[in-house]
């Protein structure tokens, strides 16, 4: 079996979580892996329905996503979390708990992700109709040390997803695409091994 892993996505409301996310799930998806998912906003509808916004009940929605990644990625599968998940020391503890944890910081300015303003719910913040609003009226503690560090205002999706499976790869969590790019083998060397390896009848 696969081993599976965790992609912890961290970062503020618009700064592109759940874009990426998907993204990346589409392409693992089309690489035969089996993928889940685990949105913040489709993860509030269901597993932690009734839970809201402030510290105690945002880390309770952090180790319930902890807990079903943990099991996911333990069986194979790779878990790819997109909640905000402001807190530090919850995020490590997070890490502590799930082996192959890979922090992906979504980077971007608290203006860019307030001028994008996707879902409307920044000009609510900033009126007051919204309490307690990441990066507004409540912290966001960034990664220290992530795996992958992305920005978002200067990065397009697609350049991102690529430092995402070029690290991926780099970490041993993927295999390496075999282009020569990041393999230490160019591709004619590789089908030389592959020949032989196949002539001894490992292949
Ligand atoms: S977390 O802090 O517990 O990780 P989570 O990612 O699940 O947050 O949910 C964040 C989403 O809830 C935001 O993308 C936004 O759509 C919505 N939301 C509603 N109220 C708030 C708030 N006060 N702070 C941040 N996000 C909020």
């Amino acid at each position: 079996m696969e081993e599976g892993f965790t992609l912890w996505f961290t970062g503020l409301s618009g700064a592109g979580k759940s874009t990426l996310a998907e993204l990346v799930e589409e392409r693992l998806t089309q690489m035969g892996r089996r993928v889940e998912l685990l949105d913040g906003d489709e993860i509030r509808k269901n597993l932690s329905q009734g839970l809201g916004f402030s510290k105690a009940d945002r880390d309770a929605n952090i180790l319930r996503i902890a807990f079903v990644a943990r099991l996911l990625s333990r069986n194979g599968v790779v878990a790819i979390t997109a909640a905000i998940s402001p807190y530090r020391s919850i995020r490590d503890q997070a890490r502590s708990e799930i082996s192959r944890f890979v922090e992906v910081f979504v980077d971007c300015p608290l203006e860019v992700c307030e001028q994008r303003d996707v879902k409307g719910l920044y000009k609510k913040a900033r009126s007051g109709e919204i309490k307690q609003f990441t990066g507004i009226s409540d912290p966001y503690e960034p990664p220290e040390n992530p795996e992958i560090h992305l920005h978002t205002e200067l990065e397009n999706p697609q350049e991102d997803v690529e430092i995402i499976f070029a690290r991926l790869r780099d970490l041993g969590l993927l295999p390496s695409d075999g282009s020569g790019a990041d393999s230490a083998y160019t591709s004619e060397e590789e089908a030389l091994v592959s020949e032989r390896l196949k002539n001894l009848g490992y292949l």
